[in-house]
């Protein structure tokens, strides 16, 4: 039957290879729950051992039973928890895949690890990996894995494009939608633990009573899939559904409302994983309403989560409308000076880049300014930026770039990464957490491509050392085709993707030049907006002098907020590597490049060229045809022909605008004929 993408990456359809077949099927003769009667009745082990089951049979075509007991029976996987010597290197959510007494041994300190552990055998069975000397020891690298879901009351998601919000909040927390538990296998195969279910723009109606209780019910479905809920919450809730007149976070009727909230909401959710908050922020309130900071909001709210064991994102996605100031440093310039004053269970979620996920960005230089406070890691997985659901853009090396980046924070080596998951401050609490790009569409994410970001995402958030080809290789197989050259011939194309979109929308570093307030398609002639920092000649200053922003000591001096060696590398405008370039400097149109090519004829040769990939990714998509389904061939391919449509349009309407500043003519190789 044609394939309309719903099944993800989790397709276990049966392998072709029927040796292969054979030789997985000699291991898996039998699935047992190794026989301690806690064990039996944990509902995450049992998911384990069902999913491994459901994938198995799939795959092998036969049956795998379940069995209760292993009276010295092999050929088998047994799973198993524990915390004897074997599970010794693993933490809390780690597994241990190994062959004892010839049968697959899954280990886990906790039930989570063990499901965590049945997946990666499936993926290795999925992507034809040999289970005969197998040996896997894997545990995740950071502690709170999320989805943060944009989603409102009323079924619309913000930034989000495909289809509508996957929670029917009109039918729970009666009705069970079968697709919660779906959404659930797929990101437990990730390794995501938690979901924040809600937008940052938050509506204070997901605190009531009538809501909570539909938020429990997912969270009864999420549970045995170890995954916890969250919620976004509207600062000044007490007000609007509490009946206070403040919502001051130092008032002791605030506060108390939130303890009373709190207690209510682990009543219903007695593993709720806590608050994400956006205050002060784009018009939302917050503390700062009342004369007070952000700190004492945070630690509000993480006072009301004492009991428990919750926690708070705080998000540092703030910036105000100064003509004067650099949007760049408001972030840093807000938290830095709060370092160290986060009560304990507080973790500052902070945005990628120093902007808003553009298609590239600097890394945010509160990473590796804030030893003191734990930084979780916001990645936007939607493509807001990023041509929605319409283009192909594979993020992996996007994230990648980001968290491989080095803050020198603490001398050569101090990368992003290290910052995220603890190791360079030691932080008590690690997160990374990615923006949703899920929908009601059958398909969850509008392009089939786009699953490969939720896949890459949170394969990420597991381990951030796995390299961006080696993830699309394993998504590309386990969901379009096993075909070597035609993963490979995918692989490639996923991986060129990114740098494609940048060359033919911000080529060389711009940013911000897409359409007004939808944020697609190009509009980098946006001069007549409320704020002066949401004007795009604000982004990009073009003159007939140069373009770019000038963000060293002569300019915003953005680049001071960085270690002296990331200074060095971004602050010299005939060193400062290409792709960031303009973001740092303004630079002559006439000004001659590394490349050899002036400043105007390289922006042209990136438009240009752009484009033209656009193209060859359309023939690269077409050489595929043959072992892809028809069905996600046909939507991709479709979606390709909007793409290039749309690289021209972003080409020509931004070489003829900033045509008007260069006075220059396009580049010989690229006029068209006369
Ligand atoms: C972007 C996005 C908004 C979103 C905001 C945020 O500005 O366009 O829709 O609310 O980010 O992250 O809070």
């Amino acid at each position: 039957r044609a394939d309309d993408g719903y099944r993800l990456w989790l397709k276990y359809d049966l392998l072709r290879d029927a040796g292969k077949r054979e030789a997985y099927a000699r291991s898996a003769q039998f699935i047992s729950i190794q026989n301690n009667s806690r064990a039996s009745s944990d509902p995450v082990l049992k998911t384990a051992a069902q999913e491994l089951q459901a994938g198995l049979q799939g795959l092998l075509g036969k049956p795998v039973p379940i069995i209760t007991s292993v009276p010295n029976k092999t050929g088998g996987i047994i799973l198993t928890t524990g915390t004897g010597a074997e599970s010794q290197s693993l933490n809390d959510e780690g597994y241990q895949i190994t062959r004892r007494q010839n049968n697959l041994v899954i280990t886990g300190k906790s039930s989570a690890g063990v499901l965590y552990g049945a997946f990666a055998l499936l993926r290795q069975v999925q992507t034809l990996q040999s289970l005969e000397g197998i040996a896997l020891t894997s545990s995740p690298k950071v502690r709170y894995r999320l989805l943060n879901h944009w989603d409102n009351v009323n079924g619309t998601i913000e930034r989000g494009y495909a289809g509508s919000s996957l929670w029917k909040w009109y039918e729970l927390p009666e009705r069970i939608d079968p697709r919660y538990r779906d959404y659930a296998r797929a990101n437990a195969s990730l390794g995501i633990n938690g979901t924040v279910v809600n937008n940052v723009n938050a509506s204070s109606r997901f605190l009531t009573g009538e809501y909570l209780e539909k938020v429990a019910a997912l969270a009864n479905v999420f549970r045995p899939y170890g995954i916890r809920v969250y919620l976004s919450v509207y600062f000044p809730a007490p007000k609007t559904i509490g009946g206070l007149n403040t919502a001051d976070p130092l008032d002791p009727q605030v506060r108390q409302w939130w303890a009373n909230k709190t207690k209510e909401i682990y009543a219903a959710i007695p593993d709720f994983g806590g608050f994400l908050v956006k205050a002060n922020s784009e018009g939302e309130p917050g503390p700062q309403d009342y004369g007070r900071t952000h700190v004492d909001g945070a630690n509000m709210l993480a006072e009301a989560l004492a009991p428990y064991d919750g926690v708070v994102m705080w998000r540092s996605f703030v910036y105000k409308a100064d003509p004067k100031g650099d949007r760049f440093k408001a972030a840093y310039e807000e938290f830095k000076p709060f370092d160290g004053q986060f009560n304990r269970k507080v973790i500052v979620q902070v945005k990628n880049g120093p902007i808003d996920f553009q298609s590239r960005e600097p890394f945010s230089p509160l990473f590796g300014a804030m030893p003191r406070t734990p930084l979780a890691m916001e990645f936007q997985i939607t493509q807001e930026y990023l041509g929605f659901a319409t283009h192909l853009v594979y993020e992996a090396p996007l994230f990648k770039e980001c968290l491989e980046s080095d803050t020198y924070a603490k001398g050569k080596g101090s990368t992003v990464a290290k910052v995220i998951d603890g190791s360079l401050h030691g932080y008590p609490i690690t997160a990374m957490a990615g923006v949703a790009n899920t929908g009601s569409d059958r398909n969850w994410t509008g392009h089939t491509m786009g699953q490969a970001n939720w896949y890459a995402f949170g394969r990420l958030a597991w381990d951030h050392t796995l390299s961006s080809e080696a993830i699309a290789r394993e998504w590309v197989n386990m969901t379009l085709t096993n075909e070597p050259a035609a993963v490979s011939q995918i692989t490639n194309l996923m991986l060129r993707s990114r740098e494609i979109y940048v060359d033919y929308t911000t080529p060389l570093g711009l940013h911000h030049i897409m359409g007004y307030g939808i944020h697609y398609g190009p509009e980098p002639w946006k001069a007549n907006a409320s704020r002066p920092d949401w004007n795009h000649t604000y982004y990009h200053r073009a003159d007939s002098i140069g373009v770019g922003f000038d963000r060293t000591a002569t300019g915003s001096n953005a680049l001071s907020l960085y270690a002296p060696d990331v200074q060095k590398l971004w602050g010299n405008a005939e060193t400062c590597p290409l792709p960031y370039l303009l973001w740092f400097h303004h630079v002559p149109w006439t000004k001659k490049l590394s490349t050899g090519r002036s400043l105007w004829d390289e922006l042209c040769t990136r438009y240009y060229t752009g484009v033209d990939s656009v193209a060859w990714m359309q023939r690269q998509w077409t050489q595929v045809k043959p072992v892809v389904d028809p069905e996600i061939y046909a939507d991709v391919a479709g979606r390709l022909a909007t793409q290039h449509k749309e690289a021209l349009w972003w080409r020509d309407a931004c070489v003829l605008y900033f045509q008007t500043f260069s006075r220059q003519p396009i580049p010989a190789p690229f006029k068209k004929p006369e």
